[in-house]
């Protein structure tokens, strides 16, 4: 498939230069029309029924567990559905047994998402040890291996920055974890469906995947891919329906995984959807999502930087997807209404939940920066509209 074909299947691109991946990206035709189906055809509950709709629901939900398993490399019963990437992480950060002494490794570079929960476990006495990332927002692994002590339970890390676009080291940072025994999280939150994510080549105990960003599914999904070592160590965070083998009055038998992890009724469309995403990717090619985002990446970076008054974070040869930036001291929020109201640019401004990351990069002062992040369905010439009302703003100011 072509740019020009996906756009084709998403109609609001033909409104607006949508430059707001990194936040949720639109959802294509085949993905909505398969959720469609399920509403309107077998809109039955999983797991429960005896009765054919029930049946053919419950099959279709193993059929998007299924595909997403292979896309990643892993397997059905090591993939948990969950409703985003943050409540894929909580997921560890409640589900792990610490106790009083152990210490988490993070980098000072992350989303909230993938800071908060551990900052909330120092309750609990659990050391936070963060690492700075160097100027250009990537992590050392060395730093990350000298943080690390025979307390360390995990190491948690993003693939990519999404305040900055910073690749960071991930398989390097899993031969620490591995080595002295670390339980090791990787945030895919900005990587998956922009780069092939393979979970056995990345390493990692635990991998937590959007479904709503890069792998074009609807809102509301995501999943946790847990390695069945892994799946050992931890709690569900809920318990009730779905969970359980057996129960009586004073205990209860908690189910196989992944089914003991996801109580209750599941977001039954919205993973059906996921699943037809990925059949959807699978038909542009990952290879070709990966080339085109690379080339629009650097263009947009250098094309950018050229600009007078302007501050692009990041390295050119380490950024993915991403172009985070500033114009002198221009408050990101009102570049943004300038681009939307200008030539209806969407990109996201502000802090990007991330905080620490934009005092690192000196960002803070300024309100944060402005963020344009790709995908397949953008085009050059949507950047050079970028760009060129970018610089109609820069000029105004010398
Ligand atoms: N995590 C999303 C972002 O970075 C919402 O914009």
């Amino acid at each position: 498939m072509k740019t020009a074909d996906v756009r084709r299947d998403i109609p609001l691109l033909e409104d607006v230069i949508y430059l707001d991946a990194a936040s949720t990206t639109p959802t294509p035709r085949p993905v909505v029309d398969a959720m469609c189906d399920y509403f309107y055809n077998y809109n039955a509950n999983t797991g429960r029924g005896a009765y054919r709709l029930a049946v053919k629901a419950s099959h279709k939900l193993d059929e998007a567990r299924e595909k997403i398993a292979r896309f990643v490399n892993s397997h059905p019963d090591e993939i948990i559905f969950t409703k985003n990437t943050t409540e894929a992480i909580n997921m560890v950060a409640h589900g792990l047994e610490f106790e009083e002494g152990d210490n988490i490794v993070v980098p000072n570079i992350e989303h909230h998402s993938n800071l908060v929960p551990w900052l909330n476990l120092r309750s609990k006495g659990v050391e936070l040890r963060v690492v700075n990332a160097d100027e250009n927002g990537v992590v050392d692994p060395d730093a990350v291996e000298k943080a690390v002590d025979e307390n360390t339970r995990l190491i948690s890390i993003t693939h990519i920055s999404n305040s900055i676009g910073s690749v960071q080291p991930v398989e390097e940072i899993a031969k620490i974890a591995n080595k002295t025994g670390a339980l090791y999280l990787v945030d895919v939150a900005q990587s998956a469906g922009h780069i092939s994510v393979d979970v056995k080549k990345l390493g990692a105990d635990f991998i937590a995947f959007p479904g709503h960003k890069g792998l074009l599914g609807p809102v509301g999904t995501g999943f946790l891919y847990c390695t069945r070592n892994a799946q050992e160590k931890l709690q569900p965070l809920n318990l009730g329906g779905g969970t359980v083998d057996q129960v009586t009055e004073d205990d209860f038998k908690l189910t196989e995984a992944p089914y003991c992890f996801e109580a209750g009724t599941q977001n039954i469309a919205g993973c059906i959807g996921l699943g037809a995403s990925i059949d959807y990717l699978k038909r542009i090619g990952m290879h070709k999502i990966e080339k085109h985002s690379q080339k629009l990446t650097r263009f947009m970076y250098q094309e950018i930087l050229d600009l007078e008054k302007v501050t692009v974070y990041g390295s050119p040869e380490n950024i993915y997807g991403i172009v985070s930036f500033n114009i002198d001291n221009i408050n990101p929020h009102d570049l943004a209404k300038i681009l939307d109201e200008s030539r209806s640019i969407c990109v996201r401004s502000g802090f990007h939940c991330a905080i620490p990351s934009m005092r690192h990069i000196g960002a803070y002062e300024l309100g944060g920066t402005v963020r344009a992040s790709i995908h397949y369905y953008n085009t050059r010439e949507e950047l050079e509209i970028l760009v060129e009302t970018l610089k109609k703003v820069s000029k105004f100011l010398v």
